[in-house]
C-alpha cells in the first residue's frame, strides 16, 4: 500500500496563474471550502507574460468602443471558429471583471480626467487595453493573490498533480506529489476546476517558462475529456532572438502600441506590403496615418504592425526567410524612432514600457530609446485546449470543469493579444462559481485505495530502471522540442507531420524506459521524466489536429494549403481517447449562432 497525506476540499483548483486564482475566489465567495495546487511558487505564472494589457469595451479612451465592438472583433480575430457563447460573455462580461480588479487593489494607468488608461493592440478596432504600463499581467497576479490569501483559500505550493482521480463517470480529486520532498497527497473534491494555463514547452523557442507542458490538457484527456482547436498554436511575432540564453522571451505587444515599428535589413518597414483584404479599410497606407493613429486620432486608421499576431508573425518568417532578416535571424522592432517625434521620447518609452526597457538593458546590453530590438516569433499561446460547456466551464466529463488557456473555445483560430487576461477573469469566475455549485450537489468522495497505489506505482516507475543502461529524460524532452519546432512550427507540411507522428512515437518508446537516480527528494529528473508524458500526449494531438486542417486559417498555417477553405468553416477538431488508449480525431460542427449576434457581426463589418 503505498504512502499518501489525504486532504479533502468541496472544490480543488489545480493552477495558481489568473484563472486559477479568478476561479478560487469565486468559488470560496459562495461558501465551500477551496483547495489550491500549484506547480510553482504561487505568483509565478504566465499571466504575467501578458504586459501591455487586459481587453475589456471600458470606452474610456475612446468612447466609440462597446461590448458589442469586442464580441465583432474576437469572432473575426479567431476566424468565426470561436465558441460564440463564450465570445458574448467575455465580451459583456470583461469590463466589470476589471473594474472589480480595481475595487480590490489594481493600480492602472489613468487617463488625465482618472479613468483607467486604455492602449492600442492587434486586432481590437479602438484603444481597449486596460494596462499598468508593461506589467499588466504582474499586476493582475498580486491583487489575485492577496484576494486569495484574504479568503483563506488553502494553497498547496510546488505540488505537481500526476492523474485525476475519478469515481464512475465522475472526477473527485486528484493525485500529487510535492516537489520538495516527493511525497504522494491525494486531494477527494467534490469538483475540479483545471487552470494549468499552456503548451509551450513543446516547442524549443517559447515565452512559456518550464512549468507549461501541457499538463490540464493532458490529465483531462486521461480523464476522458475531449479536447479541441489543438492545432491552434499562437506563435507572438516578437520575442527576443539574442543572445541565445534569453531566446523567446517576450517582447509586449504594447512596444507596437505605443508606436514602435518592423523593419527588416535594408530598413524597410515590410508590414505595409502585405495588408490582408478584411483589414484593408482599418489599416493606416502610410507611415504619418499609422503615427497620428498611435497618438489618438481617431480619424486614422492603426499602423500595419497592429495587424492580428498570426499574419504579422508569418511576415516577419518571411523577411527571414528571404534573406532580409537581422543579424540573429529575426527583424528590427524600432520604438526609438518616435525621438523625431515626441520631445521627450526617452521618458515616454521609459514610462510606459519600463520591463521592456531594463530587461533588454541587462539581458542584451540594448538601450531601447536609442537603438532597434532584434525580434522573432516565439511559442506564446495555446488557442486549443480542454472543450468546456460555453456557460458553466464543465468539461465533457462530471464535475471537471476548466478556465483560462487549459480551456478552448474563447479564441478560435487565433486570439486577440490582451484577451487571455479579460478571458481568465471572465472564465475563471465562472468557472469558479459552477463548480461551487456543482459540489454542493455531489459531496468529495475519497479514491479507492487500490486506485491510489496504481498511480503511485506509475510515478515511481522511473526509479525502477536502471540508470546506467537507459537514458536520462533531459535529452528526450530536447529532441521532442527541437522535433515539433522544426515540423509541427509556424509553417506546415503533411510530410513533415507525418514524420512528427512517427518521431513521437520512438520518443514515447525512449520516454517509456527512461530511468532517473537519486531519489524523491527534491529530483528534478523525475520530475522531468513524469511531464515528458504529457508533453507526448499534447504533442501527438496538436499534431493530429493539424494534419486533419487542411487549409490555412489563423494560428493554423499550411505551406501546402496556403488558403483558408469555406469547407473547414464549419467545425472543430476534437481530439479524445478511445477505448483502446488511441487518440480519436474528429470533426464537431460549430452551433449555429445566435441571429442578433449574427448583426453585430455583420453591422460591425
Ligand atoms: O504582448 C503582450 O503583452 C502579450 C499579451 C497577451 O498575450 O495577451
Amino acid at each position: 500500500m503505498a504512502e499518501y497525506e489525504t486532504h479533502s476540499y468541496d472544490v480543488l483548483v489545480i493552477g495558481a496563474g489568473g484563472a486559477g486564482l479568478r476561479a478560487a475566489i469565486e468559488a470560496a465567495n459562495a461558501g465551500v471550502t477551496v483547495g489550491l495546487v500549484c506547480k510553482s511558487l504561487l505568483g509565478k505564472a504566465h499571466t504575467v507574460m501578458a504586459e501591455g494589457g487586459v481587453a475589456a469595451a471600458l470606452a474610456n479612451t475612446d468612447e466609440r468602443d462597446s461590448w458589442q465592438t469586442h464580441f465583432a472583433d474576437t469572432m473575426r480575430g479567431g476566424q468565426y471558429l470561436s465558441n460564440w457563447r463564450m465570445v458574448e460573455h467575455h465580451a459583456r462580461e470583461a469590463p466589470a471583471r476589471v473594474r472589480e480588479l480595481e475595487a480590490w487593489g489594481a493600480v492602472f494607468d489613468r487617463t488625465p480626467d482618472g479613468r483607467i488608461l486604455q492602449r492600442n493592440f492587434g486586432g481590437h478596432k479602438y484603444p481597449r487595453l486596460a494596462h499598468v504600463g508593461d506589467r499588466t499581467g504582474l499586476e493582475i497576479i498580486r491583487t489575485l493573490q492577496d484576494h486569495v490569501i484574504f479568503q483563506q483559500v488553502e494553497v498547496n505550493m510546488e505540488c505537481t498533480v500526476v492523474s485525476l482521480l475519478r469515481d464512475g463517470d465522475r472526477v473527485t480529486g486528484a493525485l500529487a506529489y510535492d516537489r520538495e520532498r516527493g511525497r504522494f497527497k491525494m486531494y477527494s473534491a467534490g469538483a475540479v476546476v483545471l487552470a494549468t494555463g499552456g503548451t509551450g514547452r513543446a516547442y524549443r523557442i517559447t515565452s512559456n517558462s518550464w512549468e507549461y507542458t501541457g499538463d490540464g490538457q493532458s490529465l483531462a484527456y486521461n480523464a476522458g475529456a475531449a479536447l479541441q482547436d489543438m492545432e491552434f498554436v499562437q506563435f507572438h511575432p516578437t520575442g527576443m532572438v539574442w543572445p541565445p540564453s534569453v531566446r523567446g522571451i517576450l517582447v509586449t505587444e504594447g512596444v507596437r502600441g505605443e508606436g514602435g515599428i518592423l523593419v527588416n535589413n535594408q530598413g524597410h518597414r515590410f508590414m505595409f506590403d502585405d495588408i490582408p483584404e478584411n483589414y484593408r479599410s482599418q489599416t493606416a497606407d502610410n507611415e504619418e496615418e499609422g503615427w497620428r493613429y498611435t497618438q489618438g486620432d481617431k480619424n486614422s486608421r492603426r499602423p500595419p504592425e497592429l495587424l492580428t499576431r498570426d499574419h504579422v508573425a508569418r511576415c516577419i518568417m518571411r523577411e527571414v526567410r528571404e534573406g532580409r532578416g537581422s543579424p540573429h535571424g529575426g527583424v528590427f522592432l524600432d520604438i526609438s524612432w518616435i525621438s523625431s517625434k515626441l520631445p521627450d521620447a526617452e521618458a515616454h518609452i521609459k514610462r510606459k514600457l519600463p520591463s521592456m526597457y531594463h530587461q533588454f538593458k541587462q539581458l542584451a546590453d540594448i538601450d531601447i530609446t536609442k537603438e532597434p530590438m532584434e525580434v522573432g516569433p516565439t511559442t506564446h499561446y495555446a488557442m486549443g485546449g480542454i472543450r468546456v460547456d460555453g456557460d458553466t466551464q464543465m468539461t465533457t466529463v462530471s464535475g471537471l470543469f476548466a478556465a483560462g488557456e487549459c480551456a478552448a473555445g474563447l479564441h478560435g483560430a487565433n486570439r486577440l493579444g490582451g484577451n487571455s487576461l479579460s478571458d481568465l477573469l471572465v472564465f475563471g469566475k465562472r468557472a469558479g462559481e459552477h463548480a461551487a455549485i456543482f459540489a454542493k450537489q455531489n459531496p468529495a468522495v475519497a479514491a479507492k485505495p487500490e486506485a491510489v497505489d496504481a498511480i503511485v506505482n506509475y510515478a515511481l516507475e522511473p526509479f525502477g530502471r536502471n540508470s546506467d543502461n537507459t537514458e536520462g529524460p533531459y535529452q528526450i524532452q530536447h529532441d521532442l522540442q527541437g522535433m515539433m519546432q522544426d515540423n509541427v512550427g509556424i509553417v506546415r507540411r503533411e510530410a513533415e507531420m507525418q514524420h512528427a507522428l512517427e518521431a513521437l512515437a520512438g520518443l514515447r518508446e525512449r520516454a517509456a524506459s527512461v530511468a532517473v537516480p537519486g531519489n524523491r527528494e527534491f529530483n528534478p529528473g523525475w520530475h522531468t521524466a513524469l511531464d515528458l508524458a504529457n508533453l507526448l500526449t499534447i504533442s501527438e494531438a496538436i499534431t493530429r489536429s493539424a494534419l486533419e486542417r487542411k487549409e490555412s486559417r489563423g494560428g493554423h498555417f499550411r505551406d501546402d494549403y496556403p488558403a483558408k477553405d469555406e469547407a473547414f468553416a464549419h467545425f472543430n477538431i476534437v481530439v479524445s481517447r478511445g477505448t483502446n488508449g488511441e487518440m480519436n480525431v474528429s470533426r464537431v460542427p460549430l452551433p449555429e449562432i445566435r441571429e442578433d449576434l449574427k448583426q453585430i457581426i455583420e453591422e460591425e463589418k
